[in-house]
């Protein structure tokens, strides 16, 4: 047995008691946990604890159909967010639809956890992007296979609500903040995100984060254009609650003509 082995198999032990300790502390179902820490992703986990990149798990924020995030704590004593794609057969039924079409992903000769890992990648270079276009959203930090590391959004006691469960102060502003976005998204991003609604939008300290990328999609993508159009349509929607108005298509001519990015 290498000593490279027996290094991992001490840390895959060691993640494990963590992870029971976890699922006991927080009374979260240890199977559910079990779900997305199969052993290949304990053992990515665990690289990521010897590379020094985190220290120890906090707890899940979310425990979707699709991804797990936990808030997650730096050996510098950081937070940040961890999202560990699911790589269970349901997770990966809707997916392709969203990398076709993409020439930055390559399906062809991959396994069902080889495309989970391209969509991985893709969210990760997709926030790299919004970062570069000056779109709020969570800053990528590392992309391990199917795991994620980025910036956390969110106090001390908890991460940041999304927009569906936020009182707004001053709503006009956080849409056109939106609208803005979307814009930055389009015209300088290059991407369409795709699904974007109030369940896919953070509201901290009374600002929005973009989050959910992974399927955002390039320009050239035949359907961004459709994609864009319901993006704009969500958001439009969602704020007439608050008495907003807006023309989806006069914002729709706008954003594409590119005449409101400064
Ligand atoms: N960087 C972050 N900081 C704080 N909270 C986050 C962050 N990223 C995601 N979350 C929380 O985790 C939840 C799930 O994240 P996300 O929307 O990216 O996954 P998802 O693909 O929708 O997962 P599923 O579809 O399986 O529910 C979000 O609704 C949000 O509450
Ligand atoms: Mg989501």
């Amino acid at each position: 047995m290498s000593s490279d082995f027996t290094l991992s198999d001490k840390w895959l032990k060691k993640l494990d008691r963590q992870t029971q300790e976890l699922a006991c502390r927080i009374g979260f179902d240890r199977k559910t946990l079990d779900e997305v820490f199969d052993k290949t992703t304990l053992l990515r986990l665990s690289k990521l604890i010897s590379n020094k990149i985190i220290d120890h798990f906090d707890f899940p924020i979310s425990t979707g159909k699709e991804a797990i995030v936990f808030r997650a704590v730096t050996s510098k004593d950081e937070f940040v967010a961890i999202k560990i794609y699911r790589t269970s057969n349901l997770a990966f039924k809707h997916i392709a639809k969203y990398i076709d079409g993409d020439p930055r992903f390559n399906l062809i000769n991959k396994s069902r956890r080889g495309i989970i890992d391209e969509w991985a990648k893709k969210e990760y270079k997709n926030l790299g992007r919004l970062k570069n276009a000056n779109v709020r959203a969570p800053i990528p930090i590392k992309k391990m296979n199917n795991i994620l590391v980025m910036q956390y959004i969110g106090d001390m006691e908890r991460p940041a609500p999304l927009l569906k469960d936020s009182t707004l102060d001053n709503p006009k502003k956080i849409f056109d903040t939106i609208l803005r976005f979307i814009s930055l998204m389009y015209n300088k991003a290059g991407i369409v995100h795709a699904d974007l609604s109030a369940y896919n939008i953070l509201i901290y300290q009374d600002k929005p984060y973009i989050i959910d990328v992974g399927q955002g999609v390039l320009l050239e993508h035949p359907e961004s254009i459709e994609f864009l159009k319901r993006d704009i349509h969500n958001i439009v929607q969602y704020f007439k609650k608050f008495d907003i108005k807006a023309d989806e298509k006069e914002i729709f001519n706008r954003i594409t003509k590119n005449s409101d990015v400064s």
